[in-house]
């Protein structure tokens, strides 16, 4: 949440801070602005909105080769320009991503030293503190700033009297810098530096960056220098653009085939069978033999990934495996021990909370694996065992191949599993592998078939309340479906496990209310098509999704849609119909003009508890 961007080098500040400052826009986007070095001293643009309006109201002459540039996503304090950043107090102008928890506290200690807030951030105290302890000495300001703040922060800094130089800083939120030709970048992600460098660095926590146009120079608080251990970036930059689709959700949706491929193909052990093998992710088998418990936790999709993950552990492992959403499970007082695998899933490697219940899980003794989409991200550098998702990056606020890709790392570990505890021979695995591997294929054959989401959507446009109901693996897809609905149509919707329709929610079925029954589970088949029957005649429109090969016959008017997906085995639905349930939720936020890729007040990386 927010996205941060300093930029020092031999190019035009301004236009680097916006281009990049587009590129986190996904961070967070109430408001948006920059903070120049120039001839006169520093200048402050801020405008409400997204970047695109502070583009529009930045002067033509604003010459500069460094500067910050921030786009907000609020917390404290309302969406204005005054609540905008940057935020200047004295010497200090900054920039943060984060939350300053004892800004209350920070505040009335600094009232009688004469700094008085002009917005209601947190951030401007930061600046104020920072400012109070500020004398001609950053390191000294620094480190004595630290020691007085509680929360999150990414902060970039300029001390007025230290031109083109940028200070940052970090505790918890992301800041990640390169150095180029073009001179040094810093950001809260590193698809805002693709356009520099492929090798980047991830700034340490409590260490300080100083950056210069030709250097950056990484320092303990008390000044020892250090040197950043380098990580590369394996995408360029087309691979962060829309290349000629209307939205990134739309070209993420088309992107799930390659993504579940990319995900698979390090970890296929080609021989007499087909068996999954993480010897290059480091994951050894002992890992699995000494887990007797599994929990997993993880926040919005990540979690719903974790909901099928659950499902699919428990059938084939047969032993307990739990679900817990991240900000639940920090304050569940979770009963762990070393037998423990606790999984937690995320595909920015960043969210405040599945970082935090990560943390938990470490220090109550239970060994961690993460399911991670970002290299080098918090989540997965203090994971004991990552399992990177090869998704490439995900723009779009509402996820799409991170969720499918996600799941494949799940189906994997659960074969790898399965076969380690002797639960599944190895032929049985082997099967199932070959399934995995054809999933890319028929999820293709469902992108084929978009025209007829698009079509149907239009049914679905004027819906105020929409309903998903399923059981099992359905049930979970459900949630996902629903979750993708209404944050990107903002038609309130629920997912409902169809065997609990009965008790409460078939209140508010009535004439034309769409139902989406997913009924892809041969196990639950017919129970399903009695919950389709119960809705039905309350005068719901329904839109079934089954399966090629299903069975048992239906009425051919027990729905007023039928999508069939194509034959495969039932493990492997969810992957074909979430294609279904993005793109209907895709045409459906198209139909009503919504911004697709941000819809309001969310973000996409969640840095904040
Ligand atoms: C936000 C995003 C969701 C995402 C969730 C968890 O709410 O909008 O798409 O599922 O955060 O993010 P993570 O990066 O941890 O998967």
């Amino acid at each position: 949440m927010c996205g941060i961007i300093g930029f020092c080098g031999y190019l035009d500040a301004k236009e680097e801070l916006v281009k990049g400052l587009a590129e986190l826009e996904y961070r967070g986007y109430d408001s948006a602005g920059i903070a120049c070095f120039t001839e006169s001293g520093i200048e402050i643009v801020k405008s409400v909105g997204k970047v695109a309006e502070l583009e529009n109201k930045l002067p033509p002459r604003m010459e500069s080769g460094c500067g910050i540039g921030h786009t907000r996503w609020a917390t404290h304090g309302g969406v204005s320009e005054v609540n905008a950043h940057p935020h200047q107090c004295g010497n200090v102008t900054l920039i943060h991503n984060g939350i300053i928890e004892n800004y209350h506290e920070l505040a009335k200690a600094l009232e009688n030293t004469g700094r008085i807030p002009v917005s209601r951030t947190d951030t401007e105290i930061a600046a104020m503190l920072i400012d109070s302890l500020y004398n001609g000495d950053a390191m000294e300001a620094l480190r004595r700033a630290v020691e007085r703040l509680k929360g999150a922060y990414a902060f970039c800094i300029m001390f007025a009297d230290q031109k083109d130089v940028i200070y940052c800083i970090r505790k918890g939120s992301p800041l990640v810098c390169c150095s180029s030709e073009e001179g040094s970048v810093v950001a809260s992600d590193m698809v805002a530096l693709l356009r520099y460098s492929k090798e980047y660095f991830v700034l340490p926590e409590y260490q300080v960056a100083k950056v210069t146009k030709n250097t950056i120079t990484v320092m303990e608080l008390d000044g020892t220098v250090v040197s950043p251990v380098m990580l590369s970036i394996h995408w360029d930059m087309s691979a962060a653009q829309k290349n000629g689709f209307k939205h990134y959700m739309l070209k993420e949706i088309h992107e799930q085939p390659e993504a579940i491929r990319r995900t698979l193909a390090p970890r296929l052990k080609k021989g007499k069978y087909l068996l999954p093998d993480f010897s290059e992710d480091g994951i050894q088998d002992e890992l699995f033999q000494d887990t007797n418990r599994i929990m997993i936790t993880a926040c919005g999709t990540a979690m719903h990934a974790g909901m099928m993950g659950r499902i699919l552990m428990e059938r084939l492992l047969r032993i307990p495996v739990n679900v817990e959403v991240a900000s639940e499970f920090r304050y569940a007082d979770p009963i762990l021990d070393e037998k423990s695998l606790v999984i937690v899933v995320s595909q920015s490697g960043e969210t405040a909370d599945t970082l935090a219940a990560l943390r938990l899980a470490r220090k109550r003794g239970a060994k961690t694996l993460a399911i991670v989409n970002v290299k080098g991200s918090s989540i997965a550098r203090e994971s004991d065992y990552v399992l990177y998702t090869h998704a490439g990056p995900e723009i779009a606020v509402a996820s799409t191949k991170a969720y499918t890709a996600q799941l494949t790392a799940f189906y994997l570990l659960t074969f790898r599993f399965a076969y380690v505890a002797g639960k599944l021979s190895e032929g049985q695995v082997s099967d199932y592998m070959k399934g995995l591997n054809e999933v890319g294929e028929l999820m293709e054959r469902v992108l084929e078939q978009k025209d007829k989401m698009k079509e149907l959507s239009k049914r679905l446009t004027p819906a105020q309340d929409l309903f998903f109901i399923g059981r099992s693996m359905d049930y979970a897809l459900s949630c996902e479906g629903s979750i993708k609905l209404k944050e990107i149509t903002y038609i309130h919707s629920e997912a409902y496990a169809a065997g609990e329709l009965k008790h409460g929610t078939l209140s508010l079925i009535t004439g034309g209310v769409p139902v989406i029954a997913l009924a892809t589970q041969e196990d639950v088949f017919a129970k399903m098509i009695s919950n389709v029957k119960e809705v039905r005649a309350r005068g719901a429109m329904v839109i079934l999704i089954t399966k090629e090969g299903n069975t048992t016959a239906i009425e051919k008017d027990i729905c007023d849609e039928h999508l069939i997906l194509p034959a495969s085995d039932d493990l492997f639905a969810p992957f074909t119909a979430a294609i279904i349930l993005q793109l209907l939720a895709y045409y459906t936020s198209s139909y009503r003009g919504l911004d697709v890729d941000q819809p309001r007040n969310l973000a996409k990386s969640v840095t904040v508890e």
